[in-house]
């Protein structure tokens, strides 16, 4: 199968192409590299020992889209382009909305016109909101708390729509939770352009000396040691979870399909320095200061539906991950390099 990897160059495209080509497909990338650079590729060349075929542009440029379908054979499209961060989101919404609403319309224009009717999209626990129960079940209600959020939801009815229209069409909505951890080559991983908004990527950030001290938001949460809960996913589980749902869009009857990804255990902000201390072997500065605006106590899937359905689950641990985000941090200090 022949799969058009939106965002491949970005955090979580980047380790599913991998897997892509492990398991035999033949990939093609476009992505714009607002949120990524050009090293990635390199890199992914590398380890997977294949030239890739990328297309550097935009998508939101309908012309380029519509060229990239008429020229190359598409036979799936795993959809993660897109910006990403919520604190940005809230302070530039209109390029939120812009950015991701119009590069799946253009998208899924595309693929319509070129008969492509299958399609994996990057969605995200974020549409549980603010007062969902735990474990989050795919079917709580939608909502969400900043525009990125907003987008998610927003793009989830779209291509809900999409289906109701087409029926011919096989989409997964994949909801993440909280991804981290890195390739176990420690050359590629997450590489925050700006100041880190997620635990793991800062607090790789002060162990490799390049921020003073970690903030712990609230430690007066019900929870059991006052810290936030999370669920921390591997980004090689995620990658695995779509293998799966891309492999799963070939044979089942429903046109759109939800399925978290998550481990579905909640691990606190503590927890999780002391994961990362151990993967450093020394301790790291922190301090606990008040709670911060939208925080909620606890987020975990209910991962069950995609354990029964695709046979998939999530099997890497906290420790796992933060001995595999150290090794990527570790060996580069300041991210990928430009050239
Ligand atoms: N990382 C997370 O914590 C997380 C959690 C839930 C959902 N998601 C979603 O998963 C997807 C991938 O996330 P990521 O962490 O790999 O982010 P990322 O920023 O590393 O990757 C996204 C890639 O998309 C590219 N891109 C952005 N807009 C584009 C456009 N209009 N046209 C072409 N390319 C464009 C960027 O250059 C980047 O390489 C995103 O849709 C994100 O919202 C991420």
């Amino acid at each position: 199968m022949r799969v058009l990897v939106t965002g491949g160059a970005g955090y979580i495209g980047s380790h599913t192409v991998i897997q892509l080509i492990a398991a035999g497909q033949d990939v093609l990338i476009v992505d714009s590299f607002a949120n990524a650079k050009p090293t990635v590729i390199s890199r992914l060349e590398a380890i997977t020992g294949k030239p890739l075929l990328v297309y550097a542009f935009d998508l939101r440029d309908t012309d380029k889209t519509e060229d990239l379908f008429a020229r190359e054979q598409i036979d799936a499209v795993i959809h993660f382009a897109g910006h990403k961060a919520v604190g940005e989101s809230v302070q530039k919404p209109l390029e939120y909305y812009e950015n991701n609403l119009d590069s799946t319309l253009v998208l899924a224009g595309a693929m319509a016109r070129h008969a492509v009717t299958k399609l994996v999209f990057s969605s995200s626990a974020t549409v549980y909101g603010a007062n969902a129960p735990v474990p989050m079940s795919e079917d709580l209600p939608t909502s969400a708390t900043n525009p990125y959020g907003w987008t998610k939801v927003m793009i989830e009815q779209i291509l809900r729509d999409v289906a109701v229209a087409q029926p011919e069409w096989r989409i997964a909505l994949l909801r993440y939770f909280n991804p981290v951890g890195a390739h176990a080559s420690g050359t590629i991983g997450e590489d925050p352009s700006d100041i880190p908004n997620n635990l793991v990527p800062y607090l790789s950030q002060v162990a490799v000396g390049r921020r003073e001290k970690l903030q712990i938001f609230g430690d007066d949460y019900d929870t059991p040691d006052g810290t936030p809960l999370r669920d921390y996913i591997h980004v090689e589980d995620l990658a695995a979870g779509h293998i799966a749902a891309l492999s799963k869009l070939a044979t089942t009857e429903s046109p759109v399909s939800t399925w978290n990804l998550g481990t579905g255990v909640g691990t606190s902000v503590l927890d999780v320095l002391h994961a990362f201390e151990r993967a450093v072997g020394r301790a790291l500065p922190y301090e606990i200061v008040g709670r911060r605006a939208g925080d909620i106590a606890a987020s975990y899937a209910d991962p069950h539906r995609a354990h029964a359905e695709l046979g998939w689950t999530a099997t890497r641990t906290i420790d796992d991950m933060c001995a595999d985000s150290w090794r990527w941090q570790s060996q580069n200090p300041n991210g990928y390099p430009d050239a």
